[in-house]
């Protein structure tokens, strides 16, 4: 079957098989490999893109089902002569040690800033108006990406410093 995606602002058609995920689409299919396959069942984070504006977990999705959509991977958000903040804040704080759940750390805190500056409010917020980033905050909004190398409070502290530069 074919289906037509828009992935980092370019249009593709993807032949495949009906139960090809998203994730082997864009690694294997259109070689986009920042995406990264950790657990391939939804449980590490390692494959967050975005899907149309939020944060995902491609293992989880079936090409099939997203006919028309727009994907944002890693290689879409900066390039190496252009990083985003996000991107930079990870390389100034040294937020990571062997990179492997980088790329989905930095796709899930893209859409979690964003989250916040909408006043989405998480399991931890006291203020439902106006959640601020403490680093509860952000391990709790971040819970969903695991790094096995344990590199979380640099990982905080370059997405704290992502924010203030944001502001
Ligand atoms: S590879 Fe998708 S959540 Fe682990
Ligand atoms: S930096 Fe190694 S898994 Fe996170």
């Amino acid at each position: 079957m074919k289906t037509i995606l828009t992935v980092n602002g370019k249009q593709h058609e993807v032949g495949h098989d009906s139960r090809r995920t998203l994730l082997d689409t864009l690694r294997d299919d259109l070689g986009l490999q920042g995406t990264k396959k950790g657990c391939d069942h939804g449980q590490c984070g390692a494959c967050t893109v975005l899907l149309n504006g939020e944060r995902v977990n491609s293992c989880l999705c079936l090409t099939a089902m997203h006919e028309g959509d727009e994907i944002t991977t890693i290689e879409g958000i900066g390039s190496p002569e252009r990083l985003s903040a996000l991107q930079k804040a990870f390389v100034e704080k040294d937020g990571y040690q062997c990179g492997y759940c980088t790329p989905g750390q930095i796709m899930s805190a893209t859409a979690m800033l964003k989250e916040i500056s909408e006043g989405a409010p998480s399991y931890v917020s006291d203020d439902l108006g106006a959640p601020h980033l403490s680093d509860e905050e952000m391990a709790e909004r971040m819970s969903g990406n695991l790094c096995r190398c344990s590199a979380y409070p640099l990982i905080r502290e370059a997405i704290a410093m992502a924010a203030e530069v944001k502001k």
